[in-house]
């Protein structure tokens, strides 16, 4: 089986009865109803429509098959969507999933970690080492402790090394070893040559699981105080991406759904000691940092966070990262006061499960914490000293941008230090802030807009270079929302298809500032001339609700194909559509070159530069208004 089997099964299955997991759905006649969970919906604007399988809702224009349903509604990715379906459907994920073709390299790298895992649980348990024992005892880990996360023990004996160079096929052990030495588990011998001797020696081990199941790597505990590292890891590989794991997902992402939160924890033991009291919703974040994927991951089982990560200073740091990471979606972790102990596996086994409840039930969000550190013991005297604070508090906001959340903080702390202005200057200030930092520093993190060389290829006839897709860097392409007339256009060729042929449209595409739009409509022109009117709305559903079409493209296709009705336009409505929306689509995207030549030009550091962009701020206003003299003129 593989994933597109999960797809098929699930378009077996009527869209009504997945979404009504979500939604409370009405019959009215013919037709099924909800409330629509993407926009303040007051009436249910929501249909939903199982022989076509689809859903759509007339007043946001957002529609799409059950997996864009759950993608949004969940904000997870594409894989994540179908794994909360197969949930639903009674089906293992897993089961699916482990089928994707696999390169050879990839299967060898799998047999090889799992049996590495298994051989150091067997060593373990059937030799009896005795630092094992005396680490299982002094740790309180019970019998079940062990077998759930396989706690196992790598001896100094190359027990590894032996094990591969057992492997009777030649060509099988060159290419075991071959990728043993490159995910770290071997290590090559720098005196002999072929040699090879085991990483992890005289080592408590842990085996690293992807949320799976799959052995992706190891950490391993140093027994002895001679051993320089307390923990060595397996490093990065082509099998092991630190950042997208969370130690212990595997075992805890039921346990997160279920009591909807999940602790975080920085080291193994911190999984373990909470796990075996009772805390089986805790996950450790593997000592880099978390990936949007982990987030995601998270993100789809809970929204509620609770971070635990140890006390000291690394550990706040840590917190800090996590915390910015969520607030960027909009959600705000808390923070577990550990005191006195410096992280959550010393606190329960000194101070038990229940205080640590406790701790888990006083926690405050994270942000208040940081702001609440922000607060002078007293009014501070002057205005000026009032918005140096009022900034830092800008600053730690920001990844809420201008959500309620962040707003509603501002004017209290503002109040809380005396400041006397409006409420609408305040909000006015921090929007300002927003402007001129974060999106000014995405922009120049890459390539800036008004670089030289960027420019340096304006020809005299005074057209500026609008290949924008080149100058943005793609962090922008994400963060901005799909333009008004990128939709338009996206609707009115899913529905009308022999748009596509119109030799204008390459050019046209390129006046979006979005790569995902151009790639879609560029792939459906492509299936266009290969199939019949018949299959239309067939093939293009399939490709529409694949995995590499962007969601924002994809819930506005899937509306437009809610209602697609095969109808062909005439050639000369298609003509004036496509010179209108050109227009149209070349002013938004002069509008945005213009926004960031601002944003640039309030921070410039040279006259050189600011003459520079105040030259190129001339050349988008006069074409702007050349096309508004043109559209006069059309009208
Ligand atoms: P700590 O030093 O706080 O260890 O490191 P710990 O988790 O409390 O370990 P125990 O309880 O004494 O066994 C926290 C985490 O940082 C990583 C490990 O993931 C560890 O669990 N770490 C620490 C390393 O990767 N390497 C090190 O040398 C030390
Ligand atoms: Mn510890």
């Amino acid at each position: 089986m593989a994933l597109s089997d999960l797809k098929e099964k699930i378009k077996d299955t009527p869209i009504s009865a997945i979404l009504s997991r979500y939604l409370q759905i009405h019959q009215k006649g013919k037709h099924k109803l909800a409330l629509c969970p993407f926009h303040n919906d007051k009436d249910p604007s929501m249909h939903i429509n199982d022989e076509k399988n689809m859903f759509m809702c007339f007043a946001c224009q957002t529609g799409g098959d059950a997996i864009t349903f759950v993608s949004k509604f969940k904000n997870i990715d594409f894989k994540g969507a179908l794994e909360e379906l197969a949930g639903i459907l009674g089906v293992d994920y897993q089961d699916y999933a482990r089928e994707r073709v696999a390169s050879p390299k990839e299967e060898m790298a799998k047999k090889i970690l799992s049996k590495s895992s298994q051989i150091f649980k067997k060593i373990a348990i059937e030799n009896n080492p005795a630092p094992y024992l005396e680490f299982i005892k002094n740790r309180n880990i019970n019998k079940n402790t062990i077998d759930e996360f396989c706690i196992g023990f790598a001896p100094n004996s190359n027990i590894l090394s032996n094990y591969l160079d057992s492997i009777p096929n030649e060509n099988e052990k060159k290419m075991a070893i071959n990728i043993a030495l490159e995910i770290g588990i071997l290590k090559k011998d720098l005196k002999r040559e072929n040699a090879y001797y085991d990483t992890f020696r005289d080592r408590i081990m842990f085996p690293i699981w992807d949320q799976y199941g799959n052995v992706k790597g190891f950490g391993g505990r140093a027994i002895h105080d001679y051993q320089k590292a307390k923990y060595l890891n397996s490093g990065e590989s082509f099998t092991f991406n630190k950042k997208n794991i969370l130690y212990g997902l595997n075992l805890a992402k039921h346990s997160i759904r279920d009591r909807d939160y999940v602790i975080l924890v920085e080291g193994y033991m911190d999984v373990i000691g909470p796990f075996q009291n009772g805390f089986k919703n805790t996950v450790a974040v593997m000592g880099v940092g978390l990936s949007e994927y982990a987030v995601n991951a998270l993100k789809g089982l809970t929204k509620n966070i609770y971070m635990a990560l140890d006390s000291d200073q690394a550990g706040m740091n840590a917190m800090k990262r996590v915390n910015e990471l969520f607030m960027k979606q909009n959600i705000l972790p808390k923070i577990v006061d550990l005191s006195p102990h410096k992280d959550p596996d010393e606190f329960i086994n000194s101070l038990g499960a229940l205080a640590f409840q406790e701790r888990i039930d006083k926690a405050q969000t994270y942000i208040d914490f940081e702001i609440q550190s922000l607060l002078p013991e007293s009014i501070p005297e002057t205005s000026d000293q009032k918005l140096e604070i009022l900034q830092k508090i800008f600053k730690l906001i920001s990844p809420l941008r201008e959500n309620l959340l962040a707003t509603e903080r501002i004017i209290s702390f503002a109040r809380r230090i005396g400041l006397k202005s409006t409420e609408e200057q305040i909000l006015r200030n921090y929007t300002n802030y927003l402007n001129s930092n974060s999106k000014y520093n995405t922009f120049t993190s890459n390539h800036s807009i008004s670089d030289e060389s960027n420019f340096s290829d304006l020809d005299s006839k005074n057209e500026i270079n609008l290949n924008i897709s080149e100058q943005i860097p793609e962090k922008l392409d994400q963060i901005y929302e799909l333009t008004k007339y990128e939709k338009v256009m996206i609707k009115e060729i899913v529905q009308h298809p022999e748009i596509l042929t119109h030799p204008k449209l390459k050019e046209i595409l390129d006046h979006s500032s979005h790569n995902g739009v151009k790639n879609y409509i560029l792939e459906l022109k492509e299936i266009y001339f290969e199939i019949d009117d018949l299959e239309y709305f067939s093939i293009v559903s399939e490709k529409t609700n694949s995995m590499n079409v962007d969601l924002r493209v994809k819930e506005v296709a899937g509306a437009a194909l809610f209602n697609y009705r095969p109808e062909k336009l005439e050639e000369s409505v298609v003509d004036k559509f496509l010179t209108d929306l050109d227009g149209k689509l070349l002013k938004e995207k002069l509008k945005m070159q213009k926004d960031a030549l601002k944003i640039k030009q309030k921070n410039c550091q040279t006259k050189d530069e600011l003459n520079n962009i105040l030259s190129e701020l001339h050349k988008i206003d006069k074409e702007l208004f050349k096309i508004k003299k043109q559209n006069q003129i059309n009208s």
